[in-house]
């Protein structure tokens, strides 16, 4: 598949076939993510693979917490929807940006830092789910683990900033393309 062929195959799925991916498809997958231009060639990014009962209990947490929160009056919009894709799917990945400290928000100068990596952590996100769609994988680029950001950093036993969660497998339905905004009403060309 061409480049071009997979950016305009690509879809959110969230249904999935229950089949395994064999580990190298998914290794291939990571690969093309660490492929990708990072601020200062940083590198940022980190890429935590869960599957089997640990992901069954990774999405619990996320529902637990979700839960709980609706109890306490939030909108958690999407949420339960997307936890019943992460358990559908075979595999999810987590991303967390290496050089982001969720106790101390970035302020003043900071704040650039943070913006270039987590613009490199979306390019890589993103080579993800074309490389996965290249090879016939369906994606979900999930934020609403947002709503569990702490639970599942201290889950993992980790310490960096959750980014978003990837869930790939093979796809059980064929997603409607969603509408873009016409190009000409996002681009200004200011020629000279
Ligand atoms: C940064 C980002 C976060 C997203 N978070 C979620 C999510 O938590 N749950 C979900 O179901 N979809 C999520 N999506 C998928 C979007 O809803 C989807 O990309 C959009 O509706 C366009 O549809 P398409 O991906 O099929 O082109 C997210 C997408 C991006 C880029």
């Amino acid at each position: 598949m061409d480049l071009r062929e997979a950016i305009k195959k690509r879809r959110s799925v969230r249904k999935f076939k229950n089949k395994t991916i064999p580990r190298e498809e998914i290794a291939a997958i990571i690969e093309s993510a660490i492929a990708a231009p990072s601020g200062k060639n940083l590198q940022p990014w980190h890429f935590t693979v869960v599957t089997g009962e640990k992901k069954d209990a990774l999405v619990e947490l996320l529902v637990k917490t979700t839960k709980k929160l609706i109890g306490q009056g939030v909108n958690t919009g999407s949420c339960l929807g997307s936890a019943r894709a992460m358990d559908e799917a075979p595999v999810l990945i987590l991303i967390y940006n290496t050089r982001g400290n969720p106790q101390k928000p970035p302020r003043g100068s900071a704040r650039y830092r943070w913006s270039v990596d987590i613009q490199s952590i979306g390019a890589a996100i993103q080579n993800m789910l074309l490389e996965a769609t290249a090879r016939g994988i369906g994606s979900l680029w999930i934020c609403d683990v947002f709503f569990a950001d702490e639970e599942i950093t201290a889950w993992l036993g980790r310490k960096d900033e959750l980014v978003a969660a990837v869930a790939l497998g093979y796809p059980d339905e064929e997603p409607q393309t969603t509408p873009r905004k016409p190009r000409e009403a996002v681009t200004k060309w200011e020629e000279g």
